[in-house]
């Protein structure tokens, strides 16, 4: 079966940040997985991909939040509580996988995508445009 890609990757994404750009490549391939998981896998399998996705979003989370701590964001604080705020939706998201929610995977799928973009967009290009016009 040919791989089939929910989000692909655009040129309009990348923020000019080498190391943010290249988590968030990371994350997007993550979600890619994902979908191909809940297409083909069992839900035991799928539950690996989506606690290894949680566990990498956390993971960049606090790296982008380490980054602006050490270049004096203005805004990491709020950045901080939207981080916080994601990742608790998206573990609510896991339990109600878990459970075996009726039609879950659709929401959870758009979720996930809905977001990583906007958030890079709206949030994360507030980071990389303070970083480089420092
Ligand atoms: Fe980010
Ligand atoms: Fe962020």
């Amino acid at each position: 079966m040919e791989d089939r890609v929910y989000i692909s990757w655009k040129k309009e994404y990348e923020l000019g940040i080498p190391e943010i750009d290249r988590q968030h490549m990371r994350l997007v391939e993550l979600i890619n997985k994902l979908y191909m998981a809940m297409e083909t896998g069992t839900v035991a399998e799928t539950g690996k991909v989506l606690q290894g996705l949680i566990d990498y979003t956390v993971t960049h989370f606090a790296e982008e939040e380490r980054l602006q701590e050490q270049h004096g964001y203005p805004g990491l604080d709020v950045h901080r509580k939207l981080h916080a705020e994601l990742v608790a939706e998206a573990l609510s998201y896991v339990r109600r996988f878990q459970a075996e929610e009726p039609g879950i995977e659709a929401n959870l799928m758009w979720f996930m995508k809905d977001w990583l973009l906007n958030h890079i967009k709206r949030e994360d290009a507030n980071i990389a445009a303070y970083l480089l016009g420092k």
